[in-house]
C-alpha cells in the first residue's frame, strides 16, 4: 500500500488545542506522511493532497470561535495575572472562516475541539460545527467528533495529551483498515 497523507489543522488561542493537535499527529505516525499546521498557515493545496484531514479548534460561546470571542480571549490573556500566553496572531482567523473558504475535496476527515470539563450540553462543542462544515466540503467522517478538556484556569487536564495521542492512533488504524477494505 502507498503511504497516505494525514494533515492535522488547528486553531488555538492559548496553546491547548495546538498541544492536542501535536499529540494527535504523533499518534497518527503509522499512517506515513503526517503534518500539523495552524489554520492561518494551511494552504488549499495541502488540504486537497491530504487523504485524512483532521481539524480542531477551541470551543468559544458554545461553538467555533468568532471574531468577537477571539477578541474576548485576547482581553482575558491581557488581564494582569491571567497566566495565559497567546499563540502568534491569535485573533486573525479561526476554523469557521477557514472551513467556509475551503474547496470541496474527497477523502476522510475527523473533528476535535477543546472545551471546559462540564457536560457538553452546558459547554457546547466546536467539533460539531467543524464536522458539519467538513461534510459540506465533501469529506467522509472516519469517527465521531472528540473533545479534549481544559480546567478552570484554561489548562489541559492531566492525561489529555496522552488521550489525544491514543485517539490519533485509533484514527490511523481506522483509515488503514477502511482503505484495505476498499471503502476509502
Ligand atoms: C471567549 C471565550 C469563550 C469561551 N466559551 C466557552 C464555551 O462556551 N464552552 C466551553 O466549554 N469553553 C469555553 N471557553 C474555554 C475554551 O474552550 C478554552 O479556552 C479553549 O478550549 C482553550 O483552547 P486554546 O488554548 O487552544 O485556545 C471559552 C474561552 C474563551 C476565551
Amino acid at each position: 500500500m502507498t503511504a497516505m497523507k494525514a494533515l492535522v489543522v488547528y486553531e488555538s488561542m492559548f496553546g491547548n488545542t495546538r498541544r492536542v493537535a501535536e499529540a494527535i499527529a504523533e499518534g497518527l505516525a503509522p499512517i506515513g506522511d503526517v503534518s500539523v499546521s495552524r489554520v492561518t498557515e494551511t494552504s488549499h493545496a495541502q488540504v486537497i493532497a491530504a487523504d485524512l484531514l483532521v481539524v480542531g479548534g477551541p470551543t468559544h460561546a458554545h461553538g467555533m470561535t468568532r471574531p468577537q470571542t477571539r477578541a474576548n480571549a485576547v482581553e482575558r490573556a491581557d488581564r494582569p495575572g491571567s497566566g495565559l500566553v497567546l499563540e502568534p496572531e491569535p485573533d486573525r482567523r479561526g476554523v469557521r472562516e477557514w472551513l467556509d473558504d475551503l474547496p470541496v475535496s474527497g477523502g476522510w476527515a475527523a473533528a476535535f475541539d477543546t472545551r471546559a470539563t462540564m457536560a457538553p450540553f452546558l459547554t457546547g462543542r466546536a467539533s460539531r460545527g467543524i464536522r458539519a462544515r467538513l461534510r459540506r466540503k465533501g469529506r467522509v467522517m472516519i469517527t465521531r467528533p472528540e473533545s479534549f478538556l481544559v480546567g478552570g484556569s484554561n489548562r489541559l487536564l492531566d492525561g489529555e495529551e496522552e488521550r489525544a495521542r491514543t485517539w490519533g492512533a485509533q484514527l490511523a488504524a481506522e483509515v488503514t483498515s477502511s482503505t484495505r477494505a476498499g471503502t476509502g
